[in-house]
């Protein structure tokens, strides 16, 4: 392998880990010493976003524990919130800028409460100098580099009182020390790997999360054998984009998953996101033999306009595109396909929406992610003098849900009167009556149980399946 152009991450110095170690302690002493009637103080970390996002927020919980906080998921009952920024479309930046400013009324309440603000959103420098300005009770910010140092920057806050804002500087390291807290007992994010490469043109993901760089394989390994040792069923690995995982290595993201495949246990596999250039003939030969990787795929195509694919920079056209759904498909027949769609790109004509619309016909999806494109400043798609109206998108966007409605609902009948296999993620939060989980292709399924089901496999018969879930009745209890 040519290995002149891979980027290698900087490791965290010992001396930088010993500061953490310091600081950590520092704080510890402090929260400790401050209890309130015998009540620890609590840390809520509020996280929007990806699962990368997710998985981030559980490190900066774990750090937060590791300093003495309860960890609490109530905002109200907190004294330090951390919001866990996302920054992927113009929404998500405004709920986190709305939830941010709906806690200046906790402060009010309680003027020892602390405030951090962290993530993709933040990341980009006018975000950053936005809270600084107009957002005066935000104790500190943090972009996403700085995750592992969030026990300095509390710390510097608690003992200095000044605000800090702690900019991306392109000092991008791997920080094998974060300790986490999980927030499920049963299903965890493993990170693979950080950043991305790509540059689709309309996202916001490489400026704000850096260049691509995974961890070594033995580290991974050596987090999931914890993780089943530990009881957990289900272990999600996650990167922008799997595929490309392990160029520092020589190894790549098929190698990886056989080789945790190895791992004995009761557990399933699950990971996210692919991207369709990158799908080899040996990840999809590694998904077919390995029993413990759960039938699901989930292909990013975007757009199904050759056109827009290159303009996009996705660097696959439709024809290699079902080339891979076709191989996919061949060797596990019984997977389930899903994507995200990107409506209303710029320069986006009726005749290449249409296009889309071909292949969510053409591919039969079980899922699909829709999306309305969104302006990323600083991307080059932003800069595009085509941008199409917003009630073409929106119109686009619903004529879409109409055609996928009943495909899915097709692709959802072959499970009727089949029996699958569940995790119970516990109680539906909309149907109380019912207890819920996904099968192996990451369709909800909800069936009557009880709460000793939680975080366990269970066999579910299908009695009615639709495309927003399927229904059925347990016959393993
Ligand atoms: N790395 C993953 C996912 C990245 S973000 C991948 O490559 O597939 C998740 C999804 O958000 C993307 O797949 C895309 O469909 C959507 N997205 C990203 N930027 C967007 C934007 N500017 N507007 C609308 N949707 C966007
Ligand atoms: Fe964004 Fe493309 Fe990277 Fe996915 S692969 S994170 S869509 S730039
Ligand atoms: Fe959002 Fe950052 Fe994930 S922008 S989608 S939280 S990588």
């Amino acid at each position: 392998m040519d290995n002149k152009n891979i980027y290698r991450a900087r490791k965290i110095t010992e001396e930088e880990i010993k500061r953490q170690a310091d600081c950590t302690a520092k704080v510890r002493e402090r929260i400790l010493s401050e209890r309130d009637g015998g009540a620890r103080r609590a840390c809520c970390v509020v996280t929007y976003g990806c699962q990368q996002n997710e998985a981030d927020g559980e490190r900066i919980a774990g750090m937060a524990r590791d300093m003495g906080y309860t960890i609490t998921y109530t905002p109200e009952d907190a004294e330090l919130i951390i919001v866990n920024t996302c920054a992927v479309r113009d929404h998500a930046e405004k709920k986190a800028l709305s939830v941010t400013g709906g806690y200046k009324h906790l402060k009010v309440k309680n003027p020892d409460l602390k405030i951090g603000v962290c993530g993709c959103m933040v990341s980009q420098e006018k975000m950053s100098e936005k809270l600084k300005k107009s957002y005066p009770y935000v104790d500190f910010v943090f972009g996403t580099e700085s995750i592992w140092r969030f026990p300095e920057i509390l710390c510097r806050n608690l003992f200095t009182e000044k605000r800090g804002f702690y900019e991306n500087t392109g000092d991008e390291v791997i920080s094998e020390e974060m300790p986490v807290e999980r927030k499920s007992s049963f299903s965890a994010w493993v990170s693979i790997m950080y950043g991305c490469n790509n540059f689709c043109t309309y996202c916001i993901v490489p400026y704000v999360r850096g260049r691509e760089r995974s961890r070594r394989p033995e580290d991974i390994i050596k987090e999931v054998e914890q993780l089943v040792d530990d009881g957990y069923k289900e272990i999600t690995l996650l990167g922008q984009n799997v595929n490309s995982y392990g160029k520092e290595y020589g190894v790549d993201f098929a190698d990886l998953l056989s080789d945790i495949c190895k791992i004995d246990g009761d557990y399933v596999l699950r990971f996210m996101t692919s991207h369709p250039k990158d799908v080899s003939d040996k990840l999809i030969d590694v998904i077919a033999q390995n029993p413990k990787i759960e039938r699901h795929f989930h292909l990013p195509v975007q757009s199904g306009s050759d056109r827009m694919l290159k303009a996009m920079n996705r660097h696959y056209d439709t024809e290699k595109y079902l080339a891979a759904v076709n191989k996919i498909r061949e060797k596990v027949p019984d997977i389930s396909l899903s994507t995200d769609i990107i409506v209303g790109f710029p320069g986006e004509s009726e005749e290449d929406f249409e296009a889309t619309l071909d292949i969510l016909r053409k591919v039969k999806y079980d899922m699909i992610f829709s999306f309305i494109y969104s302006k990323r400043d600083g991307t080059p798609a932003a800069r595009s003098t085509e941008q199409v109206p917003d009630d073409v998108k929106t119109a686009r966007f619903l004529r879409m849900l109409k055609v996928q409605e009943p495909i899915a609902d097709e692709r959802a009948a072959r499970y009727k009167g089949q029996v699958v296999r569940v995790l119970c993620e516990g109680r539906s939060k909309n149907n109380e009556a019912m207890f819920t989980g996904r099968d192996s292709g990451m369709k909800i399924v909800l069936f009557e149980g009880d709460e000793s089901m939680t975080g366990r496999f269970v066999d579910v018969k299908i009695t009615e399946a639709r495309a927003f879930g399927m229904t059925g009745v347990v016959v393993n209890k």
